[in-house]
């Protein structure tokens, strides 16, 4: 694999980098700025929401900016608003601005949490597409982690401990943005707007030059005579089948549980009788098991495919939320069975649905509404995010720990039985092959 392509993924996935850290790092700062702005638990749960509703604007916003103005630079615009959201929320002294900073490093999450995988998608060739791809999982994980020790270190700073916490994303927001005057402009996007030259430029440092032509005329061939696409273009019937597997699939990551148990370890930690340092060790443990993982996914997601990982994570989720329903039900959850199986399911998810559900959503659309569809698959992906996070601990106070989590493995069999039935293998084709096989 060529040098010139891993600089490139690795600058876009700095992307899921400061997704991941700005969605994790506010649960250090919950305890410092309810007490400073005054905030009911009501009004702490809605500050801290604020960034997943900037998100839903922020996808949508990418989904038409990236094909507009190419997804490099609307990149380097949210590298831009991480980087005002991490300046201004830790310097806020009013709630008004500290949401309004928080919003806006949602929208800047919801921008990469699309383009980062997309442009990655786009530039990698193909038999190393779902590993490279998968970076930005990797990325994603990085940052939740790099928050949490963060957020840990910093935690005895005096009284403007959390203005710390949230200030330290200025730092990879800078290296965002001017690492990205280091890559190149996508080549299919290129080629959309007409700049045929450049494209092959990019090919050919990409893919080589042999095969660089090749696909310049097959990218060329996908796009012919096609007028600037619409969202309502999504629901042609061709595309249509290919929308509901990038909601399904994208849905299917949030409900089978992921950020229920992420957010519950806490927790259950603390049952399990932690002493004063069970944060660090919580995060080594989740934040270990959930990279190493991810570094696994990336070994095999090109040699198995999209579909046997899935098909495997789902099936070893639903047991490890079996197991934990079982742990409740009978009463057994101070044992350490339960860290087993909490670390278990994040192990699983980490190996399959986490990395792939990226992947396949970055490669499902045609070229020509790649932007729109993700945008869509992704927007479904945050709503259901902010839906489990509001309904989960509902679910545990009314339902009981123990029906809760089989719910969440019943979910999980419905997302293996879906997969198995609905869901075709992308692995080593071209974008433009897939193009054919699916959308022609
Ligand atoms: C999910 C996030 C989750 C993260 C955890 C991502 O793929 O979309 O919701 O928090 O993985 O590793």
């Amino acid at each position: 694999m060529k040098s010139y392509v891993i600089l490139i993924s690795v600058v876009a996935a700095l992307g899921g980098l400061l997704f991941g850290f700005d969605t994790a790092v506010i649960s250090g700062t919950l305890n410092f700025i309810q007490p400073y702005f005054g905030l009911s638990e009501a009004g702490l749960g809605w500050t801290v929401s604020s960034l997943l509703f900037g998100c839903i604007v922020g996808v949508l916003f990418a989904g038409k900016a990236g094909d507009r103005y190419g997804r490099k630079k609307v990149l380097m615009l949210a590298a831009l608003l991480f980087f005002v959201s991490a300046v201004g929320s830790a310097s806020a002294h009013l709630l008004i601005f500290f949401v309004i900073a928080r919003i806006l490093g949602g929208l800047a999450v919801g921008v990469a949490s699309i383009l980062s995988p997309m442009y990655i998608a786009e530039l990698a060739p193909a038999k190393y597409r779902g590993t490279l791809v998968s970076l930005n999982q990797l990325a994603i994980v990085i940052g939740i982690l790099v928050a949490f020790f963060s957020n840990y270190l910093l935690v005895d700073t005096g009284e403007n401990n959390w203005r710390w916490m949230l200030l330290v994303m200025a730092a990879p927001a800078v290296l965002l943005f001017f690492s990205l005057f280091l890559v190149p402009e996508s080549p299919r996007w290129l080629v959309a707007r007409g700049k045929t030259r450049e494209a092959l430029h990019v090919l050919t440092k990409t893919s080589g030059k042999e095969f660089a032509h090749t696909e310049l005329k097959e990218i060329g061939q996908t796009l012919q005579h096609q007028e600037e696409s619409t969202f309502r273009d999504l629901m042609a019937p061709k595309i249509r089948p290919l929308l509901f597997i990038g909601i399904i699939l994208a849905v299917f990551q949030q409900i089978t549980g992921i950020n229920t148990i992420m957010y519950y370890a806490p927790k259950i930690f603390a049952n399990v009788g932690q002493s004063n340092d069970s944060a660090l060790l919580q995060t080594i443990l989740i934040g270990g098991t959930n990279l190493f993982f991810t570094l696994v996914a990336m070994v095999f997601i090109d040699r198995f495919g999209r579909k046997l990982l899935i098909t495997i994570g789902s099936t070893g989720m639903m047991l490890m939320l079996a197991g934990l329903s079982v742990l409740f039900f009978t009463n057994q959850t101070s044992g350490v069975l339960v860290l087993v199986f909490i670390l278990g399911y994040i192990a699983f998810f980490a190996a399959s649905l986490g990395p792939a559900l990226w992947v396949v959503a970055a490669e499902l659309f045609p070229n020509r509404l790649r932007s729109k569809g993700m945008s869509v698959a992704i927007i479904s992906l945050w709503i259901a995010c902010i839906i489990v996070t509001i309904v989960f601990p509902i679910m545990l106070e009314k339902l009981s720990g123990g029906i809760t989590f089989l719910i969440f493995a019943l979910i999980c069999l419905a997302n293996l039985l879906y997969v198995i039935r609905y869901v075709s293998e992308t692995k080593g084709k071209t974008l433009e092959e897939l193009e054919n096989e699916f959308a022609k």
